[in-house]
């Protein structure tokens, strides 16, 4: 049988909160919405004897799954798609509600790891970024986007300061000649912001690669997709553990799960939770816990912190609204 920790391509994070968050049992229908090299998987299978469907956008993830699923035939259903659409996927294998589903938000060692698929400013390649390797890549991104508007992507999804001054030093590169390759961005980056110093904590390219890549990959939609759905599919008792690795998913997350809890809510999130309660009589209540990862982890792997939320029958759920 195949070990929990048998894909040395991704090491898994907090494979162990995630377990703990989610405490499979014999029988439990799970879904592992971020497969990667399927750690997260694994660990499921290994942990009892459950069914798990598990899904990624990436057909390398998919194909990279092959062993697993010849391992596991009878308990593990490997299928491409997209995580905002797991109810439909999970209803098109014949199950209707889940015990639990884990989110593992972001890109994978292997995409960043392979120069030819572009997510690493640190390697050259072709200026890419999708994982799904269909649509408008971010060369197409760079190279069509007036300067308001990547101001915007960089500004809002990089969370950059300089991303006017980095528009402006990419379209007058791009003026000269198209930017098709990671390192062209790194240079046009750079003439805007000065090479990276000694002092400086991360590349100056770092926030408008995670930019490109987020807006590429409609990846902050993905998520509160996810989120609903997720909760949708949810049997009372079920939890959900996602795992965050920048502020603006960590907000989204967050901020859903204490919707939940509140009574606050804006009015349609609220009724859809009163509509809930009615039909299947449960509440819903979050907790949040802080990133366990070694502090001398690679940094891709330390700022990761999990949010886990259960749903809980009423009669547990105290006044939680
Ligand atoms: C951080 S990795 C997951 C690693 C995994 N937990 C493991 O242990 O190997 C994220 C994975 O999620 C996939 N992914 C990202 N966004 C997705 C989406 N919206 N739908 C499905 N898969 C997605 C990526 O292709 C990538 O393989």
């Amino acid at each position: 049988m195949t070990s929990p920790s048998a894909d040395a391509r991704h090491r898994p994070v907090m494979l162990a909160e995630v377990l703990s968050a989610l405490e499979p049992r014999d029988g439990g229908i799970y879904v592992d919405g971020t497969f990667g090299a399927g750690g997260y998987t694994r660990g499921l299978l290994a942990a009892a004897r459950c069914n798990v469907i598990a899904i990624d956008r990436d057909p390398d993830a998919i194909a990279g799954g092959a062993a697993l699923v010849a391992a596991f035939p009878d308990r593990l259903t490997l299928v491409e798609g997209r995580f905002s659409d797991m109810e439909h996927l999970v209803h098109r294998f014949g199950m209707t509600m889940i015990d639990g589903a884990a989110l593992d938000i972001g890109v994978s060692s292997m995409q960043i790891d392979d120069a030819a698929r572009g997510f690493s400013f640190a390697k050259d390649g072709p200026l890419d970024m999708r994982m799904e390797r269909s649509g408008a890549s971010a060369a197409d991104v760079v190279n069509q986007a007036e300067t308001e508007q990547l101001t915007r992507i960089i500004g809002v999804l990089g969370e950059e300061r300089k991303a006017r001054t980095i528009a402006k030093a990419i379209v007058k590169a791009r003026d000269v000649e198209p930017i098709l390759t990671t390192q062209a961005l790194v240079r046009a980056v750079e003439r805007a912001t000065g090479r990276q110093r000694p002092q400086d904590r991360i590349h100056p390219a770092t926030r408008t690669f995670q930019a490109l890549r987020i807006y590429v990959n409609r990846e902050l939609d993905e998520l509160a997709h996810a989120l609903s759905a997720a909760e949708r599919l949810l049997k009372p008792g079920g939890r959900l553990a996602v795992v965050t690795f920048h502020s603006l998913e960590d907000r989204i997350v967050k901020r859903f799960f204490a919707e939940q809890r509140s009574t606050r809510v804006s009015r349609r999130f609220f009724a859809a939770i009163k509509r809930q309660a009615r039909s299947r009589p449960c509440r819903i209540r979050g907790r949040v816990r802080r990133n366990c990862v070694p502090a001398n982890a690679p940094r891709h792997l330390r700022c990761r912190s999990i949010s886990t939320i259960s749903r809980f029958h009423k009669s547990e759920a105290g006044t939680d609204a």
